[in-house]
C-alpha cells in the first residue's frame, strides 16, 4: 500500500474535541449526559471527548454490526461501500436510558443508514434526549437525511484512517487521521 496522508494532524482533533467538549458543557450545564460510543471507531474520540467535560457524565458503548456482504477491504478501499443501514446489536449497553441525556458518540457519519437506524431504535428506549457528536461528516455521501449536533470536522469522500477508524482493522490507533490513497 502507499503511504498515508495526513489529512488532519493530531493537534488539530485535540483542538476541535475540546471545542466540542466545550458546546456540550454550555449546552448540558447543570444536567447530567451519557456518552454513548458505537464500537469499536468510535473508542478513542469518546476517550478524548468525555475528559473535555465539566458536567456530571457516565460513558457506555454499543456494539453495531451491519446485515449485508460487506466487501474485502480492497473493494471497499476502492468502490465503498454502502450496507443495508440495517444493523443488529451486538452490544447493549449496561444502563437504562428512560428519562436520560444522551449523547451518540460517533467516529464518523458517513451514509447515515447506521445512525439512523440506531436513533430509531434508542428513541423508543424514551430517552429525555439523544443527540449525535461525529468526528467527522461525509455530508456527500448521505442517503438519509440525518445530521450530527455537533460536528468535528466536514471531509471529502476519502477513505480514512486513525483516531479509531480502520482499514482492515488496522491504523485505528494513529494519532492522526489519514487518506489511505485509492489509486496504487
Ligand atoms: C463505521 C462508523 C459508523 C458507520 C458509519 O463503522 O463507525 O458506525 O460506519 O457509516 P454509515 O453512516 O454509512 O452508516 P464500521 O462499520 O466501519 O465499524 P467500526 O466502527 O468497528 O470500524
Amino acid at each position: 500500500m502507499t503511504e498515508l496522508k495526513v489529512l488532519i494532524p493530531r493537534e488539530k482533533i485535540a483542538q476541535r474535541v475540546a471545542e466540542m467538549g466545550a458546546d456540550i458543557n454550555r449546552d448540558y450545564a447543570g444536567q447530567s449526559v451519557i456518552l454513548l460510543g458505537v464500537l469499536k471507531g468510535a473508542a478513542i474520540f469518546l476517550s478524548d471527548l468525555s475528559r473535555e467535560l465539566r458536567i456530571d457524565s457516565t460513558f457506555d458503548f454499543i456494539g453495531v454490526s451491519s446485515y449485508g456482504n460487506r466487501p474485502t477491504p480492497a473493494q471497499e478501499l476502492k468502490s465503498g461501500w454502502d450496507s443495508t443501514g440495517e444493523v443488529r446489536l451486538t452490544k447493549d449497553m449496561d444502563q437504562s436510558m428512560i428519562g436520560k441525556n444522551v449523547i451518540l458518540v460517533e467516529d464518523i457519519l458517513d451514509t447515515g443508514l447506521t445512525l439512523t437506524y440506531l436513533k430509531k431504535l434508542l428513541m423508543a428506549r424514551q430517552p429525555k434526549s439523544l443527540r449525535i457528536a461525529a468526528l467527522l461528516d461525509k455530508p456527500s455521501r448521505r442517503k438519509q437525511p440525518i445530521q450530527a449536533d455537533y460536528v468535528g470536522f466536514s471531509i471529502p469522500d476519502e477513505f480514512v484512517v486513525g483516531y479509531g477508524l480502520d482499514y482492515a482493522e488496522k491504523y485505528r490507533n494513529l494519532p492522526d487521521i489519514c487518506i489511505v490513497p485509492r489509486e496504487g
